[in-house]
């Protein structure tokens, strides 16, 4: 499976650490140095889900040079669908005219679109003639307590996408590794809105926002992330060394140096945008793939590694020959 296109999209607004210091008790030098965040994009009336899910997706068929309704399979990453019912992806199936797709979503929070991803890949091996838009969006602006210092500091919106499909020759994606432990959920998790049925209604539902315990998720975090990429560099016998850009997901500039650390590649072999962007859930890494590849960052043949970490927990790493 090789990737054909890849395309992003983000919110006009810009949210700076100095706007946060008049919203909740906070400072540019805390949130600098505990997350390495700066600014995020928080998204207004006419940039829901979808459609900056769409946009992501034009771009990347635009790049691919194929058209919407060639497409065979719609695959979102997303824990911040606008509705219940339809899925995102129906949503953006009818934006840009994929008439000939089916269209589904896919929730595995932060790791939302290397699941996706990996699926895809799935799809591809059984039939390699078919194009398949993947999509990581989210807008977790409408998911956090906005009185909540601990927790609104990290997260922003946005989409990002890529149109994949099979190949001969010898690259494209190599091997993926995905785990989840649901043992875990409580250290990072999001209610919904209350049942309707009464019986079924949870005790401790306090509201449909993110609640985490930030130094736990931390620990797993670099952990786990660290055992994905060892294990699929393992299982295609390839060396770190080798490795010409890792893009994790982007949530906190302190665990990314610590996987750096523990990984023992320099910081500059990974891609970094969480300064502008904070933490966007399941569209993070394809929006820094999408900005890696416009960059040049990716040249043919290089080996590229995806890895993320998030609720559930969900984590996995994904190993190209691009
Ligand atoms: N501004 C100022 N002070 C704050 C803020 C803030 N925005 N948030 C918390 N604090 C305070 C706390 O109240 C606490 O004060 P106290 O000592 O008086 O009680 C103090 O800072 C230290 O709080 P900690 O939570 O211990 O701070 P820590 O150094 O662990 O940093 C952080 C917190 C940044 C959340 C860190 O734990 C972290 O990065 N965790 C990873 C979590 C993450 O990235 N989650 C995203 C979702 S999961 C994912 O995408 C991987």
């Amino acid at each position: 499976m090789v990737v054909i296109g890849t395309g992003s999209s983000l919110p006009a607004r810009v949210l700076s650490n100095a706007d946060l210091e008049k919203l909740v008790d906070t400072s540019d030098e805390w949130i600098t140095t505990r997350t390495g965040i700066k600014n995020r994009r928080i998204a207004a009336k006419g940039e829901e889900t979808s459609k900056l899910a769409a946009e992501a997706g034009r771009r990347a068929l635009e790049m691919a040079g194929i058209a919407a309704d060639q497409l065979d399979v719609i695959i979102l990453g997303t824990i911040t669908a606008e509705m219940g019912m339809p899925s995102c992806a129906c949503l953006v199936q009818k934006e840009i005219g994929a008439k000939n797709a089916f269209a589904f979503d896919l929730n595995a929070a932060c790791s939302g679109f290397l699941y996706a991803l990996d699926l895809a890949e799935k799809y591809i091996k059984a039939d390699p003639g078919q194009k398949i838009l993947v999509i990581g969006a989210e807008t977790l602006s409408s998911r956090v307590n906005w009185e909540d210092r601990n927790t609104c500091v990290l997260f922003g919106d946005g989409a990002g996408a890529c149109v994949v499909t099979g190949t001969d020759a010898d690259s494209g994606m190599l091997a993926g590794r995905l785990f989840s432990d649901g043992s875990l959920y409580k250290l990072l998790f999001m209610n919904t809105a209350s049942s309707m049925n009464k019986d079924l209604q949870l005790k401790d539902n306090d509201g449909a926002y993110i609640q985490m315990a930030g130094r736990d998720v931390f620990k797993y975090a670099v952990r786990s992330m660290e055992d994905a990429v060892k294990s699929v560099l393992e299982k295609e016998r390839v060396s770190i060394e080798d490795v010409s850009l890792i893009i994790p997901h982007q949530a906190n500039i302190r665990i990314l140096q610590s996987l750096s650390d523990r990984l023992a590649v320099p910081i500059e072999k990974i891609y970094i945008n969480l300064d502008k962007y904070g933490n966007t859930s399941a569209a993070s890494i394809p929006i820094a793939l999408d900005e890696a590849n416009r960059e040049g960052r990716i040249r043919r043949g290089d080996y590229l590694l995806l890895c993320a970490f998030g609720g559930g927990f969900t984590w996995g790493a994904l190993l190209f020959r691009w």
